[in-house]
């Protein structure tokens, strides 16, 4: 591509059919948002010469996507509207070949993108076109003696005018000279069933221009399913689960279950690393060669290395080394990080913690904001209480400290290397290295009266 090429993603439409409150591009697909795997194709071929439409929810796309080049749509009038909204800024970029994508086509990829770009490199307009079985409400593309003649709505549809359709549907994907087309733009009225003025109306525009238009049909029509309701978005989350998973199959991860493991496109995981269904594991993750995840685990974000996570663990925004154990049933949310042969067991929860070579918390903890000594056991029921119902406080512990059983740490507190705590303890003050630290009433035996 070079540097006048530039892509626009629409995303300004309200997605009345997915009757939810979200902007329809921020609903999630493996864990990602529409938008992202739409971004993502884009950016892949375009780099940053990328502008998304946003209109419904611009606010919360915004948030979501801080470093998009976004173009309002304050009013959503329809996708030629949406077109229209943009033009200004592809002119002021220096826009010469311009490539719209709906941005409701999550499982367009960068190679599928590439090809349509190539195949429309010579038209003045081009758009993508796949074949389904039921038309359902896609745009239908109307040919006479193979050119195209229009893209007519399903809503517009007129079999008595058109003939019967031939199952041949606009995909949402065009490629144009910016030139030529972006006259056009502007005479795109909105007298059909739905009153909106549509982008695919262009087609009729361009051919009265005597301009060059292609429809082109494109090898992969799956990749190219839009998504407008929830049963439309489940359909393509699980094609794309299988994808996914035929493909690190194939690469040589050991999946069990593959049906049940769902892994975004976007996570990376190494050949040899073992993973069972059911599962989820979205987000930026890298799951490395020798990593066990068992069964029933959602780990988001996260990099594991060739350790073991057991079933029923929840993990987000952590850094697991090799040698680990986590779980069953572990809480590691973000800023933990287990260094070489930490070990974590059932009920512990984790939050920005960092816990040093051959440290231990096996059982029923909380450990947060804290740091952990190399080869420190953390007794079962241990508590750093790290928030005074105002601000979060540290706990430090040193190395080869043994935490006695239900502990708890009022922070900021700091354990010194080869301390103990006596277990039952409540510790407010620093215990100095190799110390006994003890904090709780003493224990007194009365006599009691027999019955
Ligand atoms: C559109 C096409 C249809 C095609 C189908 C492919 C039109 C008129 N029809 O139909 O031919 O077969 O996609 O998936 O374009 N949007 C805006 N602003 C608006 C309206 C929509 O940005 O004012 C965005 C939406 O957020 C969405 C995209 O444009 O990402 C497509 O809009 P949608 O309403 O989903 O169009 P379809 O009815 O699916
Ligand atoms: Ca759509």
């Amino acid at each position: 591509m070079n540097e006048h090429d530039y892509a626009v993603i629409l995303a300004a439409g309200k997605g009345t059919r997915m009757h939810s409150q979200i902007p329809k591009v921020l609903h999630t697909i493996l864990g990602e948002p529409m938008l992202s795997l739409v971004l993502h194709a884009a950016r892949n071929i375009f780099s940053d010469r990328v502008f998304v439409v946003a209109g419904h929810g611009a606010e919360a796309i915004k948030a979501a996507f801080p470093d998009a080049n976004i173009i309002l749509q304050t009013v959503q009038l329809g996708t030629g509207h949406a077109l229209l909204s943009a033009l200004p800024n592809l002119k002021q970029a220096q826009a010469r070949r311009v490539t719209i994508l709906n941005g409701d086509v999550p499982l367009l990829t960068p190679h599928l993108l590439q090809h349509f770009i190539g195949e429309s490199a010579d038209a003045d307009l081009a758009f993508a076109t796949i074949i389904l079985d039921d038309p359902a409400s896609y745009g239908r593309v109307v040919r006479k003696d193979g050119r195209v003649c229009a893209i007519v709505e399903a809503k517009d549809y007129d079999e008595a005018a058109f003939g019967p359709p031939t199952g041949e549907v606009n995909a949402g994907l065009y490629n144009f000279d910016l030139e030529k087309i972006a006259p056009l733009v502007p005479l795109i009225e909105n007298t059909n069933a739905s009153g909106e003025y549509y982008i695919t109306d262009l087609v009729e525009l361009a051919l009265k221009k005597g301009l060059d238009v292609k429809g082109c049909p494109m090898p992969d029509s799956c990749s190219l399913l839009g998504v407008n309701s929830p049963k439309e978005l489940a359909a393509c989350e699980d094609h794309l689960a299988t994808t996914v998973t035929e493909c690190l199959l194939q690469k040589g991860v050991c999946l069990h279950n593959p049906g049940a493991v769902r892994i975004s496109p976007l996570v990376e995981v190494e050949p040899g690393a073992n993973i069972s269904g059911p599962c989820e594991i979205f987000g930026d993750t890298h799951i490395l060669s020798g990593a066990v995840i068992e069964a029933f685990c959602q780990i988001a974000d996260s990099r594991i290395d060739a350790a073991r996570i057991h079933s029923f663990c929840h993990i987000r925004g952590a850094t697991i080394a090799q040698g680990c154990r986590v779980g069953p049933f572990a809480r590691l949310r973000p800023g933990a990080v287990l260094e070489e042969n930490v070990h974590v067991g059932d009920f512990v929860e984790l939050k920005q913690t960092l816990m040093h070579p051959g440290a231990k918390a096996n059982h029923l903890s909380y450990l947060g904001d804290s740091e952990i000594g190399m080869n420190t056991n953390i007794g079962a029921g241990t508590i750093t209480c790290n928030y005074d119902g105002r601000k979060k406080h540290r706990t430090n512990i040193g190395q080869n400290v043994f935490i006695g059983s239900n502990t708890a740490l009022v922070a900021p507190v700091a354990i010194g290397n080869g301390a103990t705590v006596g277990a039952g303890s409540t510790i407010t003050k620093n215990v100095p290295e190799n110390d006994l630290g003890i904090a709780r009433a003493k224990q007194v035996n009365l006599p009691w009266p027999k019955k």
